[in-house]
């Protein structure tokens, strides 16, 4: 079978980077989503979200091989349909499968006869892709799982270098749909990127422990940090020796104020309901959600400890998005400590390197220009100098590298108390310290 058109559901920032994505490799592809405004920009070579290089991509194919609709009738001409609408988390902390099932359905009346294969990348619990095949029962289609690794503001060079390629399916003697995802991954398997083909189960749970491991190591060493800050010593330190050991790797180590963005703190959550729903107690991963939710108040704590009170300080918080160079405030560990700092009756001013990151908690905020909020509590400045100006301390929420470089002499002559609160270990403390501030890091002593 020689592939020749692709469709591609949703597109949020995994349909997206897969559908410029296979349209660099050359095949036809056609991005479908409700949303209008989206489709419109889209087809304009728009991108409504932030991520480096796609919009040259989106461009460079887009009324090319890449177009954009609002119309599920496309699937009519389509031989391989991927679906990549959200899963969210719904107020139990299970993921919300309402678009999956809702796009399985709008696809489903378009089927006829012609053999297609859907291919599920969308973050889905166990046991999705053999529902969606019975929802798809007597349609002459394979369902195929394909989960992604992408992480965000890297995603184009994570989709073209990944480490492994997943891919679960009902039958694993099967050739047919096996040999068409080769076909389309065919650059990947010519890079000889490893190919895991499994079932669908062992497929779904890949993503799910892959990000729940990921997001163990962090709560891991954020555990030993409250150690050393109890007994001294650097966790800088403790991590750089562990990372050197290959069995532990030095990646996902570095200590800091907990994990946010859209994926750990859902999928680690409705991994635990996966588990719970079968009966069994994933006391490892309820531990590793649990040290995240408190990393912050133990950080807010800290700071409580140095000032009493923390009713009308004034602060600088640097970092609003959930890691650099991405604009996403989701979970983002800044955006929590703000709403904290704000309920103890302090004032906050805040900065993020990426404008569009500040726009958001504008909005987020529903902040008027001048970023005023509770009565003139919260303020989104967009330079940081300004940000610092007459603070009582400043905290470090979102580990930017660009803060190491800062003018933290010139920083010292603005703010009203020389005091930093590094939520990420991203200074040099003792360059810090020797310009006369006090430091204080995540088990930093
Ligand atoms: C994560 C995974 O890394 C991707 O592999 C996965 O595909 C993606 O989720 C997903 O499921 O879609 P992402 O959410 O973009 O990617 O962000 P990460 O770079 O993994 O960072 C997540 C959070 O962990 C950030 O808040 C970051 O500050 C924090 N982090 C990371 C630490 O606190 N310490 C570390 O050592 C590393």
């Amino acid at each position: 079978m020689i592939i020749v058109n692709i469709s591609v559901v949703g597109t949020g920032y995994v349909g997206l980077i897969q559908s410029v994505g296979l349209a660099e490799f050359g095949f036809k592809v056609v991005g479908i989503d409700i949303d209008e405004r989206k489709i419109k920009l889209l087809n304009r070579g728009i991108t409504p979200l932030y991520e480096e290089g796609l919009e040259e991509l989106l461009k460079k194919h887009v009324g090319k091989n890449l177009r954009f609709t609002t119309s599920y009738e496309e699937i009519k001409n389509s031989d391989v349909i991927f679906l990549c609408v959200g899963t969210p988390q719904d107020r139990d902390g299970n993921a919300d499968l309402r678009f999956i099932y809702s796009a399985v359905n709008s696809i489903k009346r378009y089927f006829d006869d012609r053999y297609r294969i859907i291919v599920v990348k969308s973050t889905v619990p166990v046991g999705t892709n053999r529902k969606i095949k019975e929802m798809l029962g007597g349609c002459n289609v394979d369902v195929v799982s394909n989960p992604e690794f992408l992480r965000e503001g890297i995603a184009l060079r994570d989709f073209f270098n990944p480490d492994r390629i997943v891919l679960g399916f009902e039958d694993v003697n099967n050739s047919r749909p096996i040999d068409i995802m080769k076909e389309i991954y065919k650059y990947f398997l010519d890079k000889r990127v490893p190919f895991i083909i499994t079932d669908w189960e062992s497929a779904e749970v890949i993503k799910y422990a892959a990000n729940a491991f990921l997001a163990t190591k962090i709560s891991f060493i954020n555990e030993i940090a409250k150690l050393i800050d109890a007994v001294g010593g650097d966790i800088k330190t403790v991590s750089k020796a562990l990372g050197l050991d290959e069995r532990i790797g030095d990646k996902f180590l570095n200590a800091g104020i907990g994990y946010g963005g859209s994926c750990f703190p859902k999928d680690v959550k409705a991994l635990i309901k996966q588990f719970e729903s079968r009966g069994i107690e994933p006391k490892l991963i309820k531990a590793t959600d649990e040290v995240n939710e408190e990393q912050i108040h133990w950080f807010l704590n800290k700071i409580k400890r140095y000032y009493g009170d923390l009713n009308g300080k004034t602060f600088a918080v640097l970092g609003l998005a959930f890691k650099p160079n991405t604009d996403d405030l989701r979970e983002s560990r800044g955006i929590k400590l703000i709403d904290l700092l704000l309920r103890e009756g302090s004032i906050v001013k805040c900065y993020d390197y990426v404008e569009k990151a500040r726009e958001n908690t504008i909005e987020r905020y529903r902040l008027d220009t001048s970023g005023a909020y509770y009565g003139y509590n919260l303020y989104v400045l967009d330079d940081i100098y300004e940000t610092v100006k007459d603070v009582d301390g400043i905290i470090i929420t979102t580990e930017y590298s660009q803060l190491i470089d800062e003018d933290w002499d010139k920083i010292g002559n603005l703010v009203r108390e020389k005091i930093v609160f590094d939520g990420r270990n991203i200074l040099d403390k003792e360059r810090i310290k020797e310009l006369g501030f006090k430091y204080f890091g995540v088990g930093r002593g």
